[in-house]
């Protein structure tokens, strides 16, 4: 039986002013720091179970690290570990029980394009606090967007490899993947191997819309927003942290029936990208940080 990943858990940020990533991500974004270990800070969501959801380390250089994705069991990582290999990826470190903060059992491999990836159970899960409906802090991440040049074989590898499913198209041109009901933990664009955001889960549009208050008032400038996009029919704020690292608070992202699903092809327009129009109100709109490739691809992380 093939097996698949259950969602995407974490990342890990170099940054070059990590003080101010930190300040960042606790003080603007509403994560919490819950350990720092060897350089690394982590930080957790307030609603997850997930030990933590970011990590930071301070670098010569900005880079992604990796990124982290759970599985059912130990059998489905040893399974999943199998169809990696067989899909030609360079593993790091075979399935073993993990001694870095939050535990676990796991392995680390590198994707095609060289983002460093790990997928890990048993982590050790911490007690998710209340959230409020209208509580601008995020729940956890909601999910991750790639350029790729080679897009399309990327997003089969996602496929093939770790049971991602097909939720949408917009075009040709960006691919959207579920791993769970979530119709997209995954996106994919063509462009130079990078991250282009994360996003996290606020829990209402009342929390996204505090959250633009909040941020704005302490001088974060919005970059793209506020909107709703077609595809999983998400709301979206875009941001840009001290280092350069592009971040959304989204909310209302469409939950998939399994068996029922159908992919759509969307037409690439403004309104699709943006169905209110709102998104496009506010002039100097900067969607995403400027196109180049990942100064982590193919670094063994920390
Ligand atoms: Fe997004």
């Amino acid at each position: 039986m093939p097996a698949a990943v259950t969602d995407i858990v974490h990342v890990g940020l170099a940054v070059v002013d990590l003080a101010a990533e930190v300040e960042f991500f606790t003080a603007r974004w509403g994560l919490q720091p819950v350990h720092e270990h060897d350089g690394c800070v982590y930080l957790a969501a307030a609603g997850s179970t997930h030990p933590y959801t970011v990590r930071l380390r301070a670098s010569a250089q900005r880079m992604t690290d990796l990124f982290g994705l759970s599985a059912a069991s130990r059998a489905d990582v040893h399974v999943l570990h199998a169809q990696v290999e067989a899909a030609g990826a360079r593993i790091i470190q075979p399935p073993a029980p993990s001694d870095r903060f939050g535990g676990g059992y796991g392995f680390r491999f590198f994707d095609p394009d060289g983002h460093a990836v790990e997928v890990l159970t048993e982590a050790t899960a911490r007690t998710p606090q209340p959230v409020g409906d209208t509580d601008p802090i995020p729940l956890r991440i909601s999910h991750m967007v790639l350029h790729s040049p080679q897009h399309k074989q990327l997003e089969r590898f996602y496929r093939e490899a770790l049971g991602f499913r097909l939720s949408d198209w917009l075009g040709d041109f960006m691919v959207f993947l579920r791993c769970n009901r979530a119709h997209h933990r995954l996106a994919i664009l063509p462009g130079p191997p990078a991250l282009n955001h994360v996003a996290f889960d606020v829990a209402s549009v009342d929390a996204l819309m505090r959250g633009l208050g909040r941020l704005s008032a302490a001088g974060v400038e919005l970059q793209w927003g506020p909107g709703r996009h077609t595809a999983g029919n998400n709301t979206f704020t875009y941001y840009s942290t001290p280092n350069g690292n592009t971040v959304e608070y989204t909310s209302d992202l469409e939950d998939v029936d399994e068996s029922t699903w159908q992919p759509t092809v969307y037409t690439p327009s403004p309104e699709t990208m943006d169905q209110w129009g709102t998104g496009r109100i506010i002039p100097g709109n900067r969607p995403h940080a400027e196109l180049a490739a990942d100064k982590g691809l193919w670094q063994v992380p920390a």
